[in-house]
C-alpha cells in the first residue's frame, strides 16, 4: 500500500454517528483529518475514559536532521498490520521532537518492564536530556533505544496522519527483539503497575 493508498483509506473511517473522519487528500505531503462536527463531550470525561484503558508504555525514538537524538514516552501505540508488519503511535503536534518524527526516514520502539518508570518519566519531559549521553540506553540499527526493554522494534516510515491536536505515524517493522520474560509494565488510571515473572506463579 503507499502512502496515498493510505489516505483514501482513512476516508471511509467513521469513529461515531455524528463524526465522521475526512481525508485532506489534497495535500498528500501531509494528510490530515478533521472531524465534521464538534463532539459534545467534556475533556475531563474523555480524558477519565481513556485512563481505564490499560496500556504498555514505549519510547519512540529517532534522529533529526542535525543527528540529534530525540523521542517521548507514549501510551498511544499498536499493531497495525501483520503482513505487511506495521506498528503505529500518536504524538502530539505540539511535542519539542514532533519535526524529528515527521521528517524521519526510521525511528525505533522501546517496550518498557518492570522498573523502568524512570525512564517513562524522563522522555515523557520536555526539555529534559533525554538521552543523558546514551546513560540506559543502547545503539539498534543506529538508534538509541531503552536498555532492557521488553521489546524493541526498528521502523520504516510508513506515513503519517494528522488527526486532531496529535498526528498518527505508520511505521513498517524491519527488525525486532523480544524478551522471553512475560514480565510487564502498564500505565493504568495515571499509575505505573509492574508484574514480574514470579507474580504469575
Ligand atoms: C505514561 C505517559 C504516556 C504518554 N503518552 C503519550 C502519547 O501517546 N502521545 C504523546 O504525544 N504524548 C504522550 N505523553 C506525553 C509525552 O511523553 C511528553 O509530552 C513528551 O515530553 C513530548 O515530547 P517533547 O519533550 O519532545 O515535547 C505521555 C506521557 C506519559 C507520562
Amino acid at each position: 500500500m503507499t502512502n496515498n493508498e493510505f489516505n483514501v483509506h482513512f476516508m471511509e473511517y467513521s469513529v461515531s454517528q455524528k463524526t465522521t473522519l475526512h481525508t485532506d487528500y489534497m495535500n498528500h505531503d501531509r494528510p490530515s483529518c478533521r472531524t465534521s462536527e464538534k463532539v459534545a463531550i467534556s475533556s475531563d470525561l474523555y480524558r477519565k475514559a481513556l485512563a481505564a484503558f490499560a496500556s504498555s508504555v514505549i519510547v519512540a525514538s529517532t534522529t533529526d536532521r542535525h543527528g540529534e537524538a530525540q523521542g517521548f514516552t507514549a501510551t498511544a501505540f499498536s499493531a497495525v498490520s501483520l503482513a505487511p508488519p506495521i506498528v503505529q503511535f500518536c504524538l502530539t503536534n505540539s511535542a519539542t521532537c514532533y519535526d524529528a518524527f515527521a521528517s524521519a526516514d526510521s525511528y525505533a520502539i522501546s517496550v518498557l518492564g518492570p522498573d523502568q518508570e524512570s525512564m517513562a518519566q524522563r522522555f515523557a519531559t520536555r526539555g529534559a536530556d533525554k538521552f543523558a549521553n546514551g546513560a540506559g540506553l543502547v545503539k539498534r540499527g543506529g538508534l538509541w533505544v531503552v536498555k532492557g526493554a521488553q521489546a524493541v522494534l526498528i521502523c520504516r516510515s510508513y506515513g503519517k496522519l494528522v488527526c486532531g491536536d496529535h498526528t498518527i505515524f505508520l511505521g513498517e517493522v524491519i527488525d525486532a527483539e523480544a524478551m522471553e520474560a512475560p514480565d510487564l509494565m502498564i500505565y493504568f488510571r495515571k499509575k505505573y503497575l509492574s508484574k514480574r515473572t514470579s507474580d504469575f506463579s
